[in-house]
């Protein structure tokens, strides 16, 4: 297995190496040409090696200056356009993350928060955290019962007392103010256009709204635009002329134009038809934070990526000091060596994310202590390459998950090589469920993300500790792993999923398949994924990502293995060795990639 393993890596490195020989000698073609030459040898190339990679046959977008990869096409088209005219990596994400408010709602916002890792073309880099804030009146036991017990009645995920307060379009104006080119009014301008006139909805993106019907009847007092007697179909066109009306206010107004005046009246009235806490002086008050990126190396490459209130970067580090010491590209894809060795790291990576890790601005993190290398080497150094470890002498607590894939990624890079990686969320699918009367966006259920009782798991079956528990204007605890990799001092990769608790699980894979198993950005994201979180104790095998041989191997192992549909939605840049970038939109939604 080794043997072939290394004969198929070398033939695969000769084949990388004359590639990219040829592809400089076409650069003087026209670029149409030169495209339908790349495709070409790169498809005959990967014929070559289809028995190493299954999905090498698929090439991603490829563009010579600028690309936008993100959850919906038209969202991508306008950050293309932003470009275009002359606007700058930084504008483009702010455009598109307007436009994925409007036609992705399930999880592109205004009503939610997220974080950007950032990388100018001089190298600097920078993390900006707009992640939602507890509100004023939140108290620690505020989801528990009498008998200090979670009640059931789901106050932590849905309706108006699940939201924080929201953090996104503070964020926006925030990266505008310090990186932004074009005019603020001129960013949102599409997304307003977008509401006003509508658009077309895509098959998965009317199949989303048909499944969340009841909810939306549950949570809502009036008519609003996605309920509908008859179910939605590919092609209905979505008019939201609340939203055009905000985005308008926020357009002329600037942020103010949100937090305060009428929208945020008619969100605080929304919050006071029921459990709802955000307040007038919550929504003045909020600010976007600017942190300092986690950064770390892997394989001579640099990671960069986001620091708490996630927890992405700090676990993608350890995850990968951990993969660094075994010597995985010869082992093999998804076979049973690797597949054990990443469940083992990620059930002791996630024991430390459920201890150690909360809001900055409240807890202290240990952060230096767990990326020190001794901490991990020490921290793994019990594996057995031959038996799983229970999860319950890591630690305690379990119950399944609910999977919810709706968070929402983008990632930009510019013709000047400016990188922007912004993943963002409602939490769950149209968080709370509940739309603002009047004002037309959803609001976060992100309160679900703070540890409601310390050993007792959120929806992700996460569990959280002290550090993560509720606390006013506290940040609550997160997955997102937006991050960019260099090589060389030269940017290589923006890469970033939704995918709640699977984020990093899924960011790290996507990593290993380009940087120790050689798959381009289209492949590694279509690569099919695996993932562990210390409890459940079980490693979740997306459909057909390993063959019943290796689910054998696995088993006598000690694993547990549980099926399922689907893992991540990726979207991701990598920039090819001549320069030119390969997108990698994920298949398993409406993701596109789409430059110049
Ligand atoms: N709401 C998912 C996360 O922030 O990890």
């Amino acid at each position: 297995m080794l043997l072939l393993n290394l004969i198929q890596k070398t033939l695969s490195d000769w084949i990388s190496f004359f590639a990219d020989r040829l592809l400089s000698n076409v650069k003087k073609t026209t670029c149409s040409m030169r495209l339908f030459f790349n495709i070409s040898l790169i498809f005959l190339l990967c014929s070559a090696c289809d028995f190493h990679q299954p999905n090498q046959k698929v090439l991603g977008t490829t563009t010579d200056h600028a690309m936008v990869s993100s959850a919906h096409p038209l969202a991508s088209a306008i950050g293309v356009s932003v470009m275009q005219d002359g606007g700058n990596a930084i504008d483009a994400a702010i455009a598109v993350h307007f436009a994925l408010a409007v036609v992705y709602p399930q999880a592109g916002n205004i009503g939610g928060g997220g974080f950007a890792v950032i990388r100018m073309h001089d190298g600097s880099s920078s993390a900006l955290d707009f992640r939602e804030t507890a509100p004023s009146l939140a108290t620690k036991r505020m989801y528990l019962d009498e008998n200090g017990d979670l009640n059931n009645k789901r106050w932590s995920t849905h309706g108006r007392m699940s939201s924080g307060v929201p953090g996104a379009v503070d964020g926006m104006f925030s990266l505008h103010k310090r990186f932004g080119s074009k005019s603020m009014e001129s960013l949102i301008q599409p997304a307003i256009d977008l509401a006003k006139n509508g658009y077309e909805l895509t098959f998965l993106g009317a199949k989303i709204i048909n499944t969340t019907q009841e909810d939306f009847r549950e949570h809502n007092d009036w008519p609003i635009p996605y309920l509908q007697k008859s179910p939605w179909e590919k092609g209905d066109r979505i008019l939201q002329p609340e939203l055009a009306e905000t985005l308008v206010r926020i357009r002329d107004e600037g942020r103010n134009g949100f937090y305060q005046g009428k929208v945020a009246d008619q969100l605080v009235a929304e919050m006071q038809k029921g459990k709802g806490l955000i307040s007038h002086d919550d929504l003045a008050n909020y600010k976007s934070v600017w942190r300092t990126p986690i950064a770390g190396t892997y394989r001579n490459h640099k990671i960069i990526s986001m620091p708490p209130p996630s927890s992405g970067g700090i676990a993608l580090l350890q995850l990968l000091q951990g993969t660094e010491m075994h010597p995985i590209a010869d082992w093999g894809h998804n076979v049973s060596e690797t597949v054990h060795l990443m469940s083992e790291l990620e059930r002791r990576v996630y024991a430390d994310r459920a201890t150690y890790v909360g809001d900055p601005d409240f807890v202290e993190v240990p952060v230096d202590q767990l990326l020190d290398s001794t901490y991990n080497h020490q921290r793994f150094a019990d594996i057995s390459m031959k038996k799983a470890t229970p999860s319950s002498t890591v630690s305690a607590g379990t119950i399944p998950p609910i999977e919810s894939q709706e968070t929402t990624h983008l990632s930009v890079v510019d013709p000047n090589g400016n990188a922007v990686s912004i993943t963002t969320t409602l939490n769950s699918s149209f968080g709370s469920k509940v739309l603002v009367e009047g004002a037309g966006f959803f609001l976060n259920n992100e309160m679900d993300d703070f540890s409601s009782k310390p050993g007792v798991p959120n929806q992700f079956g996460l569990i959280g500790g002290d550090a993560n528990a509720i606390a006013p204007h506290k940040r609550m605890l997160s997955s997102m792993t937006p991050t960019i990799v260099t090589k060389n001092g030269k940017l290589k990769m923006v890469v970033g999923t939704p995918g709640g608790s699977t984020i990093i699980t899924s960011v790290y894979q996507t990593l290993l398949n380009v940087i120790d198993f050689g798959m381009g950005m289209q492949e590694a994201v279509n690569a099919k994924k695996v993932h562990h979180q210390w409890y459940p104790d079980e490693i979740r095998v997306e459909t057909n990502a390993l063959p019943q041989p290796t689910i054998d191997q696995l088993q006598a192992m000690g694993h547990s293995i549980t099926p399922t549909d689907k893992l991540g939605r990726m979207d991701c840049i990598l920039i090819l060795p001549d320069g030119r970038l390969e997108g990698g939109a994920d298949p398993r939604g409406d993701n596109t990639a789409l430059g110049f």
